[in-house]
This record gives structure tokens, sequence and C-alpha cells, in this order.
């Protein structure tokens, strides 16, 4: 069926919602009343329509304002996309991967007709049709990994993988929880994973990598991650703390239900065929606190999660400011009622 895709913003006077279909749809992160970190890993497989497994790379009703989004961003900050030179098989692999993932599961929407190394791409939704050569940097606008990932929901990175490691070589990253490519480009998995708490302790980032390293063609795998943002913006870059940083302030037991959001991270992982290298999918979900309270095991299930996160996860997600006035105004739908995990 074809997607309504909506018109709104993630800026300024910050008119993204979630329509009721798309609630329900919603990756709500939690099998449990706590939280702590772990190596979630699971096979990255299809799942039931109306889930956000429908499709492999999952393209919603935010779409469309997504990519204006993403484009704003990087005329503001072109440095969000980068991609150093040996890069460009993976760059290609990437552009085959997200056409034919978006093209198989939303064929009203796109098409990708191959002839030979003659292709051409039609995604309805933006108007675009372009036709060119697979593998010619020049019969694109953009080098083409910078030209799909603006036409695909999500932050992206590319990893090389070399000497044991995985390094980040390429992204597309306007959509992130506080952290930078321009910063991290060219880090391995264990530099650019050194500011997170606790995880390094517990063996989180050892095990991780080693199962990375071994990932295979055709069986991505996937995990979440998740935060919390005041107001539904996209771009909470370090760039752009000054715009966003202060927001964390503005919470009042009157306006959680509209300003606070979770912030989830459906995160995918590809093994790429003709460079080895593993793309690394960040495809980010915002839902504020009175649409996740429709749901009242959710409901139920969020502030004891809240109410039970070690400190060093609270500072670490930036959680510090809000958090108490969100559990206060969650807990009036708590119920009390006991949930058992995996419900
Ligand atoms: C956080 C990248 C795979 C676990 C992060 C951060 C980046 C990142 C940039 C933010 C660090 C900062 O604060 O500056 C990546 C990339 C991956 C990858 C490119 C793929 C190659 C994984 C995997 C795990 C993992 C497989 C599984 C255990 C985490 C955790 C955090 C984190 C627990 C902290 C998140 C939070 O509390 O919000 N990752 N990561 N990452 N990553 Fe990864």
């Amino acid at each position: 069926m074809a997607i309504a895709f909506k018109q709104e913003t993630f800026r300024d006077d910050f008119s993204y919602r979630n329509s009721p279909e798309n609630i329900r749809r919603f990756p709500f992160p939690f099998d449990r009343d706590e939280y702590m970190y772990s190596v979630n890993m699971e096979p990255h497989v299809k799942g039931q329509k109306g889930t956000v497994y429908e499709s492999l790379i999952d393209v919603d009703e935010h779409y469309v304002a997504e990519m204006r989004d993403r484009a704003l961003v990087l005329k503001e900050d072109p440095l969000r996309y980068q991609a150093l030179p040996h890069m460009m098989t993976a760059q290609w692999d990437t552009l085959e991967l997200l056409m034919e993932e978006q093209a198989a599961g939303y064929p009203e929407h796109f098409s990708l007709i191959k002839n030979g190394d003659q292709w051409r791409w039609i995604n309805r939704p933006l108007g675009i049709d372009d036709s060119f050569t697979f593998g010619d940097r020049s019969t694109l606008p953009y080098e083409p990994f910078e030209y799909i990932t603006r036409q695909a929901q999500g932050d992206f990175c590319i990893v090389d993988q070399r000497d044991g490691n995985l390094w980040m070589d390429a992204g597309m990253v306007t959509t992130q929880a506080d952290w930078s490519l321009d910063f991290d480009i060219g880090m391995n998995f264990m530099e650019w994973h050194g500011p997170v708490p606790l995880a390094h302790q517990i063996g989180v980032f050892d095990r991780a990598l080693k199962f990375l390293l071994n990932l295979q063609q055709g069986k991505p795998t996937r995990r979440f991650n998740w935060t919390m943002t005041i107001n539904p913006r996209l771009d909470t870059s370090p760039e752009n703390y000054p715009k966003w940083g202060p927001d964390r302030t503005t919470v009042t037991p009157d306006n959680v239900g509209e300003k606070v959001h979770l912030r989830v991270e459906l995160q995918s992982l590809w093994r790429l065929p003709r460079s080895n290298a593993i793309l690394f999918v960040i495809r980010c979900y915002l839902m504020n606190m009175s649409e996740l309270i429709t749901v009242p095991k959710w409901a139920r299930r969020f502030p004891r999660v809240l109410r039970t996160l070690p400190p060093e996860l609270i500072d670490y997600k930036g959680l510090t400011r809000f958090r108490e006035t969100t559990i206060d105004w969650l807990s009036k739908y708590d119920d009390g009622a006991s949930t058992s995990p995996g419900f």
C-alpha cells in the first residue's frame, strides 16, 4: 500500500508527529523493566506487516521530510558526509544495496532497472528519475554513497575491515545522538567507542567486534540503541550543540508530553559484496511521551526503565536535567501491574 508522506519539520516549529498507525509500528526497545548494555544482536530478518521489519530497509511516513532535513544539514555543513578515497568500491556496494532493498520493499515508490551496467533509478516520492553507469562516478550528480544516502532514511557509516579491526572510513551522519563523523572518521572500533561508559569493562565491545569481523554476506544482523531527545530534532550533533543543548533545561511538568521524546535506533549491519566492508545503518525513530502513553504497556515500563538506569548511563545519554520530571509525569500511567520479561 502506498505510504502517505507527511509534510513536517524537525527544527524551528517542530511539527513532526506520528500518526496512530506509525505509533503502533514504533520499535519500543525494552523487553524488561530495566536496561543495561549488552551484545544485543540478532539476525536482521523480515518480520510481520505493520512492523518496522516489514522491509529490511524501512521507509515510513517521515521519509520525505527527513530527506529535506538532511539536505538542509548538508547545505549548512558539508562535512556531515565524508568518504576516504579507498572506499569507492564500498560506495557502489552501498548504492546497490539501498536501491535494491528500497525497490523490493516499496515497488510503488521506487524502481531499479538494470541493463548490464546501465541502471535507471526512479524515486517517486522525491521526484527523481536518473539513468547512470554503475561504477562510473561521473554519471551521477554526487558520489554514489552521498547520492543514495540523500534518498534513504537513517544515518550510515561504512567501516573498512583490515588488521583485525573495523575503521570508520565513510559516513553520512546528519541525525546522530551527539557524536561527530568529522571527529570519528578514520578511527577504529575501540577508538570511536571510547566515550561509552561501562560497556568496555564488561567486555561488550570485545565480543561485538569479534562477531562483526565474521559477519557474512547475505546475513545482516541488527540491534537496538536508544536515548532521549528534547523536541523532535533529528540533528543533535556536537557541531550544533548550542542549538539543542539548552533545550534540556526547558522541560516542565506541563510540557513533558510534547517535548520529551524517546529516540530509538534500529541499527543494522551488512557485509558488502565487492569491498568486504560493512555498512552500518542507524535508523532513528522518535516518539513523544504523549504518543508513548497511548500504549499502556509502554507507559508502564518506560518509567521503570528510567528509574533503574545506572548513573553512568544517565550522564552519558544526557538525561540528567529532565529524567526526574519525566518519571514523575509518566508514573501517573504506571498502574503497578507486573510486566514479565519479553512482554
Ligand atoms: C555508541 C558507532 C557497532 C554498542 C556508539 C557511538 C558511535 C558508534 C559513533 C557514539 C560514541 C560516542 O559517544 O562518541 C558504531 C559503529 C558500529 C557500531 C559505526 C558498527 C561498525 C556497535 C555494536 C555494538 C555497539 C555492534 C554492540 C554491542 C554501542 C553502545 C553505545 C555505542 C552500547 C553507547 C550508546 C548509548 O548509550 O547511547 N557507537 N557502533 N556498537 N555503541 Fe556502537
